[in-house]
């Protein structure tokens, strides 16, 4: 395996608290990368972390924090402006969509201090699925609401409906459909009986995205919320569900502890328990950055499928972990990378770059 120093990275006495299968695997320091505040700092001033695609939520949420609101308001106020984003392709309004072209959106939403999520999947037409997670956790019983349930629980708390299928994601849905297969009745890029110049330049530029973004604040009394918002794989199957809206996958917060999320390939986060794993981490005394290699570690170890790993062994795909500890320390780690988080501990908002697992992705 073409991984990085895999004796040293657990050799900390924190390491004894992991998993007995964990293989011991080492992230690269990365340059700019600052995982841990001070003491003096610690919970005295609120901190948001994202992903990388998250500069505007975190930009948000602190102005949300700062002006006295939780931080459950927080995040899902600042992961609202990258859901209302029509060139994420990754989330919300403009995310591209299933094989039948219709986006179906996945969020959840956990409030630390009472312990409570809210969440939805397979969502239509409705451009903020975190703000209909959140009526979820605040006005029902309930966890989680699925598809056109959760369209009804949304239209009875007023969300508006509208297509959220953008001309950039429709186009790139029809490249993906008409590349898909030589033998269907769809001609190939290649094929099509189109002038040269009108002809984009191949099939390898056609969108794809596992993309999705995680927000988790801590507030100046030292209460975490989380929030995971997504379109989901592209060109998935109708109806499936990713980790996003998957409470302890996606997204998961204790509030005595700290909160993590995920983004990157959900089927994988959910099959580790990914959130959940981290969050215990940080309870048995890892670091936050720790307690996200820990958990990718344990997925590189339980991905056994071949068309999964790469000639190395390693996952031939993405997951990123973030964690947000009560004392306002977090850190973030990556599959592969090189990636970056976001991040607003009160002076202004910096992506930083994610700790790595592996070096490169082959
Ligand atoms: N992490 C987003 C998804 O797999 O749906």
């Amino acid at each position: 395996m073409n991984h990085i120093d895999r004796r040293s990275f657990l050799a900390a006495g924190a390491a004894a608290a992991a998993a007995a299968s964990c293989t011991p695997l080492r992230a690269t320091p990365a340059a700019g990368r600052q995982t841990t505040r001070t003491d003096a700092d610690a919970a005295t001033r609120p901190c948001v972390i994202s992903s990388g695609n998250g500069m505007p939520a975190v930009t948000r949420a602190m102005e949300v924090l700062n002006g006295g609101e939780s931080p459950t308001d927080a995040v899902v106020k600042g992961v609202v402006l990258v859901e209302n984003d029509p060139d994420d392709m990754s989330v919300g309004y403009g995310g591209l969509p299933n094989e039948h072209g219709v986006v179906e959106l996945d969020s959840s939403v956990m409030d630390g201090p009472m312990h409570k999520a809210g969440a939805v999947a397979a969502l239509q037409n409705i451009k903020n699925p975190s703000r209909v997670a959140l009526r979820v956790l605040r006005d029902t019983d309930h966890v989680m609401i699925v598809g056109e349930g959760a369209l009804q629980f949304a239209r009875a708390h007023g969300f508006q409906e509208e297509n959220l299928l953008t001309p950039k994601a429709r186009k790139a849905w029809l490249k993906w459909k008409r590349n898909l297969n030589p033998n269907d009745d769809w001609l190939d890029d290649a094929q099509r009986l189109i002038p040269a110049k009108a002809q984009s330049n191949s099939a390898n530029d056609i969108p794809f995205t596992w993309g999705t973004i995680h927000c988790a604040a801590v507030d100046t009394n030292g209460d975490l919320s989380a929030v995971t918002t997504t379109s989901g794989l592209s060109y998935k199957l109708p109806g499936r569900v990713g980790d996003s809206p998957i409470v302890g996958a996606g997204m998961y917060v204790l509030n005595d502890v700290g909160a993590a999320g995920a983004t990157g390939r959900g089927e994988s986060v959910i099959q580790s328990c990914g959130a959940f794993q981290v969050a215990q981490n940080m309870a048995n005394g890892d670091d936050p950055e720790t307690a996200c290699l820990k958990v990718l570690t344990w997925i590189a170890d339980h991905t056994k499928r071949q068309d999964l790993l790469n000639a190395n062994g390693q996952p031939n795909f993405e997951v990123t972990m973030y964690a947000l500890r009560k004392d306002g320390a977090y850190g973030s780690a990556t599959m592969h990378g090189p990636r970056k988080f976001a991040v607003h501990d009160g002076n202004e908002p910096r992506l930083l770059e994610c700790a790595r697992l592996f070096e490169t992705m082959n």
